[in-house]
């Protein structure tokens, strides 16, 4: 006893002075925790290491646990009943002390974003009150015990083995060029990594009655083979996130039980040469369908009392019907991504009817049918809403229609290698929200309009390889303060210029091949100014002469082919991975870089 127990210390300190402080501040209610329930997360905390000194707050010395950093107690009883303990990805590490089961009132646990490295420890299913559970992305791994299933008040059951993954944004689209100027599309989001947890079977998940919130994504779940029917016995089940579990198998279900489901996830599974099994489109209450990358095949179902969907992804996949009319009748719908599938037949007007619809992604596919059919009666809601539109690689024919200018808040517009004729209209130049101007690989004519400088949002433009023709001035590039990226090699344009213009943006990226330059076949001064073009510069079949800039050397894809350069090749290595020299006049060795011509 005496001085040395600090606790008891603390008691006397607080018994004297509380009364006083309690009413000076009006915090007569303060509320104090069990001591053993204080005692227990002070064992919990010295089993841990705590590099980022998360629990610096938790002190012996101080008598009350429920002013500690993450620890909430009952404003009734005082006993710690939520504990939020969420780390910053690596914190909280080491073994996990089962003296945290004096918290026999919790009901909220939040381990997630640490780094135990152990098995989830099976005394978890002894916290008979918790309602939420977040062990996801904690650095658990191995087999989640069945006990976790004696949790019978649980809502909310977060055992996710990688941080939120948010679907792939517009935002992510620009990676890489090929050498035609295109980007390859690249959704980055998916990424590569072990699923460290694993089930054994889902039996146990079936006594979570109350169960309203399951995330399970990145857990191998490939030894569930019959998940559906589990899950189909979970009537609360409101939102279901299995996304890359190694999923193989996905059965037929004769009646539905959860018809409270209004999130269904179970992106990048195997389920090979299936088709998208028709219950889905059964959950009357769904809003949220991803289904994106997992190799179903045939239809998408002809017939839906999914009715309330806001968001369906179902890219990646080997779909091959038209689009049924369900799909463009859903009024509630606000991102509808079908890319990267074989579905054919016309892109149905229907979806321009859509008010509420911010992406519309059907890129390749193999979509027909003509711009005008398909754009020529947008109803008012749909101009004002749309914010991306992509149609890359699909057969679409016909002009681009004037309408094409009334978007309101359109920022991306991919209508890269179809069929399309006929001029780039005036009218663009309304869009003013626009980033990304891609209509590459068309066989679009005539002039480019002056009215696309006015677009002072953009910042790639992609028009390679067209028929576009005449004259391209400063005027072209006015307000173009944000362009990064001009991609527009092999068309039948010409640059005039003043020998003293200052472009208004800096690119990273520039397509000019086949262009001419004009001021006597010399590399043009303005590219000075160009600082930053580091990615990609195509002046292949240009006409130009002199010596080539040592700067140039320096951009990671180079094409000087077919033009009158000369002098020395340099020793280039670094940044340089491809680089088209041929038909010119240069003289030394070539360089060893990925790919030299
Ligand atoms: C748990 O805490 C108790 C009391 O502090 C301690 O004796 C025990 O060794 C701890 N267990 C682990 C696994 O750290
Ligand atoms: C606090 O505890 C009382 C008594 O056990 C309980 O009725 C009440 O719901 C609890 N409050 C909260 C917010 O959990
Ligand atoms: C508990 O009391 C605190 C302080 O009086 C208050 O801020 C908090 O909202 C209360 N919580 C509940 C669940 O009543
Ligand atoms: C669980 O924790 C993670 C990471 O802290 C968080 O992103 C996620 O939203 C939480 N889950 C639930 C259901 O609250
Ligand atoms: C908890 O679950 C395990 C395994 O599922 C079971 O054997 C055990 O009897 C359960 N305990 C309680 C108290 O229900
Ligand atoms: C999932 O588990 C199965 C068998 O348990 C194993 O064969 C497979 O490689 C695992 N998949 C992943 C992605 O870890
Ligand atoms: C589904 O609900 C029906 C009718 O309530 C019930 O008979 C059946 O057992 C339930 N099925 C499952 C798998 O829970
Ligand atoms: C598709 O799913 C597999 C797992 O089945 C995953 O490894 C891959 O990263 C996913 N790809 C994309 C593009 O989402
Ligand atoms: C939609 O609901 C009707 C009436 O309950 C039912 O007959 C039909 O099979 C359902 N369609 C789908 C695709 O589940
Ligand atoms: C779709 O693919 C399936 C499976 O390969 C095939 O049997 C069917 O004929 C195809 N349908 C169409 C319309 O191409
Ligand atoms: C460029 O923007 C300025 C200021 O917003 C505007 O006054 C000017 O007319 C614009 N020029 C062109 C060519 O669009
Ligand atoms: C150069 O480009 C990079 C992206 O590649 C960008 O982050 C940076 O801001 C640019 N610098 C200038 C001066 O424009």
């Amino acid at each position: 006893m005496g001085r040395s127990n600090p606790s008891i210390a603390a008691l006397s300190f607080f018994l004297v002075f509380f009364p006083i402080t309690c009413f000076k501040l009006g915090k007569c209610n303060s509320i104090f925790c069990p001591q053993i329930e204080k005692q227990s997360l002070l064992s919990f905390k010295h089993s841990l290491q705590d590099p980022y000194h998360q629990l610096s707050s938790w002190d012996d010395g101080d008598v009350n646990c429920c002013k500690w950093n993450g620890v909430v107690c009952n404003n009734s009883t005082g006993h710690v009943h939520q504990l939020h303990l969420r780390g910053f990805g690596l914190s909280l590490r080491g073994q996990i002390n089962s003296s945290l089961l004096n918290l026999k009132h919790l009901t909220h646990l939040d381990l997630s974003l640490n780094n135990f490295k152990q098995t989830i420890p099976s005394f978890f299913g002894s916290f008979t009150k918790l309602e939420l559970f977040n062990l996801s992305f904690a650095g658990f791994h191995g087999v989640i015990p069945h006990n976790i299933g004696n949790l019978s008040y649980l809502r909310t059951l977060d055992v996710a083995g990688f941080p939120n993954i948010v679907p792939a944004g517009h935002n992510n689209y620009y990676h890489s060029r090929n050498l035609a100027g295109y980007p390859d599309m690249e959704f980055a989001a998916h990424v590569s990594f072990p699923n460290l947890l694993q089930v054994d079977n889902l039996e146990w998940l079936s006594r979570l009655s109350e169960l309203e919130n399951l995330n399970m994504n990145f857990v191998n779940l490939s030894r569930a083979t019959d998940w559906v029917q589990v899950i189909n016995t979970l009537p609360s089940l409101q939102q279901l996130r299995f996304q890359n579990c190694s999923l193989g198998y996905i059965s037929p279900l004769s009646y539905i039980n959860i018809t409270s489901l209004t999130l269904l996830d179970i992106s990048s599974n195997n389920f090979h040469s299936t088709e998208v099994p028709k219950w889905i489109f059964g959950l009357q209450n769904l809003q949220f369908l991803d289904l994106r990358n997992n190799t179903f095949i045939g239809p998408i179902p002809a017939n839906s009392n999914a009715t309330k969907l806001k968001y369906i992804d179902l890219s990646f996949n080997f779909l091959n019907s038209t689009v049924p009319s369900w799909l463009h009748s859903c009024i509630d719908l606000e991102f509808i991504v079908l890319d990267f599938n074989f579905l054919t037949g016309a892109v149905p007007a229907g979806f321009t009817n859509l008010c509420k619809t911010r992406r519309l992604s059907l890129s390749n596919n193999n979509f027909q049918g003509n711009m005008s059919n398909l754009f020529g009666n947008m109803s008012e809601c749909f101009l004002e809403a749309l914010e991306v539109l992509d149609l890359q690689f699909n057969k679409i024919s016909g002009q681009l229609i004037d309408q094409l200018g009334e978007f309101k808040s359109l920022e991306y517009l991919n209508l890269n290698k179809n069929l399309l004729t006929g001029p780039i209209p005036a009218s663009m130049g309304k869009l003013s929200s626009l980033k990304v101007l891609a209509l590459g690989g068309n066989k679009l004519t005539q002039n480019l309009p002056h009215s696309l400088g006015q677009l002072c949002n953009l910042k790639w433009i992609f028009i390679f390889d067209n028929k576009l023709e005449g004259v391209v001035t400063e005027t072209h590039f006015a307000n173009l303060t944000k362009l990064d990226v001009f991609s527009a090699s092999d068309n039948r344009l010409s640059l005039n210029v003043s020998q003293s213009w200052i472009p208004p943006f800096q690119l990273i990226a520039l397509g000019l091949g086949s262009w001419s330059l004009g001021a006597g076949s010399k590399i043009p001064s303005w590219l000075e100014t160009q600082k930053n073009l580091t990615d990609y510069l195509d002046l292949a079949d240009t006409g130009i002469s002199g010596i080539v800039p040592s700067w140039f050397w320096n951009t990671r894809i180079l094409n000087l082919s077919h033009n009158q350069l000369h002098g020395e090749i340099p020793d280039v290595r670094g940044a340089v991975q491809f680089i088209y020299l041929s038909s010119n006049k240069l003289e030394g060795t070539l360089p060893r870089v990925g790919d030299a011509l």
